[in-house]
């Protein structure tokens, strides 16, 4: 059975995020508090790998064809190559990514290649030991920095780097992670700052918008609009001159992608969502434990036609809402 969806605003949703755990071993600042946040879930709050290898069976009988791992952090949770290879056989799927802050990946990137990983989206937010560990809180550099030439050398395509721009904190690095996406066929993203996460650390004088960072990168390098990208997320790239990757840009702030959005998200313990901002969620939990294909289908469908227009951020979302960036998963 091939059949797509669209939403009720004509929307084609064909990519699922999945957030397979809310566990992190790192401490963003923007994202989680020092102590970390006990998971609410435990373990029997977690669904199975089955159980999210199910949906995503189904999922891909009303259009999903891509399928993104997220967490927390998606290398903490054991056993995620097993569910990648359940996600491979799933004959619509055709592209199965990860999102991660890289620390546990270089150990376990070749078994995540072999059992269906096609690319990765890795976070950093600076090349400097010290600022890495400030914004980390506890994070190793070298072994973020092992990751992404791990993704290279695995020829994983593409190797995306996520990197949140915080005006005073590396907003000086902005042309170093251009010239890395040059010298590299690497694929740097800048992403505006969120007022969502922890609250603690953000401030409306930290953020800083696609364009001035666009400005300050055109001064140095020559950019034309590039399209041609795997992953249709909200980014938009650019190529410079004689460069090897591309620069994108992610500008949830500035600039809603909302029209464009083609993903429905699935959090660690069975809620399905049609929007990062909209609290609205559905329950897949009961029908995973004793409900037919038929009625998690029927779910899934509602999601979809419920998905919102777009995110209301502006209406404070970030203290409002009841679920985190890391219980989501972005
Ligand atoms: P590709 O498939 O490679 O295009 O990935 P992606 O950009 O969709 O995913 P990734 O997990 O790397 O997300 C990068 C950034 O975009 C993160 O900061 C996310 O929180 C943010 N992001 C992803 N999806 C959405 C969305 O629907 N709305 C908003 N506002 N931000 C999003
Ligand atoms: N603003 C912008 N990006 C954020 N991320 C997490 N919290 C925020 C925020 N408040 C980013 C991470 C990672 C991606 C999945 O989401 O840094 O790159
Ligand atoms: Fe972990 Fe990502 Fe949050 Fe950092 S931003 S604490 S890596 S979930």
């Amino acid at each position: 059975q091939r059949i797509t969806m669209k939403d009720s605003f004509g929307r084609q949703i064909n990519y699922l995020r999945i957030s397979v755990t809310d566990r992190c071993n790192l401490r963003c600042r923007y994202c989680m508090p020092e102590e970390g946040i006990e998971s609410k879930l435990g373990h029997e709050g977690v669904l199975s790998l089955e159980a999210f290898a199910r949906v995503v069976r189904l999922a891909a009988q009303v259009g999903i064809r891509k399928v993104r791992l997220t967490g927390g952090e998606p290398l903490v949770r054991r056993n995620i190559p097993q569910l990648i290879r359940y996600i491979a056989d799933v004959p619509q799927i055709d592209d199965i990514a990860l999102t991660t802050n890289g620390i546990l990946f270089a150990p376990m990137a070749e078994e995540l290649k072999a059992a269906g990983l096609n690319r990765v989206n890795i976070s950093l937010d600076s090349f400097k030991e010290d600022r890495f560990r400030f914004i980390t809180r506890v994070g190793n550099l070298d072994q973020a920095k092992k990751a992404i030439f791990k993704a290279l050398e695995l020829k994983m395509n593409p190797v995306k780097i996520n990197t949140v721009v915080i005006r005073g904190f590396n907003d000086d690095e902005i042309l170093d992670f251009a010239r890395l996406a040059y010298d590299y066929p690497l694929h740097v993203r800048f992403i505006e700052f969120m007022p969502v996460g922890d609250l603690l650390y953000w401030k409306k004088d930290r953020l800083m918008k696609t364009d001035e960072i666009l400005e300050m990168v055109k001064k140095q390098f020559l950019l034309t609009r590039f399209k041609d990208i795997r992953g249709s997320g909200p980014a938009r790239y650019y190529k410079a001159e004689g460069g090897k990757g591309s620069i994108g840009f992610i500008s949830p702030m500035s600039n809603h992608f909302c029209a464009q959005c083609n993903r429905i998200r699935m959090t660690a313990d069975g809620m399905i969502r049609g929007c990062l901002y909209d609290k609205r969620e559905v329950n897949l939990r009961p029908s995973l434990e004793n409900g037919s294909d038929e009625e998690i289908l029927n779910l899934l469908i509602e999601t979809i036609t419920q998905k919102p227009a777009r995110h209301m951020m502006d209406s404070g979302w970030g203290a409002k809402n009841e679920r985190k960036m890391f219980q989501i998963g972005g």
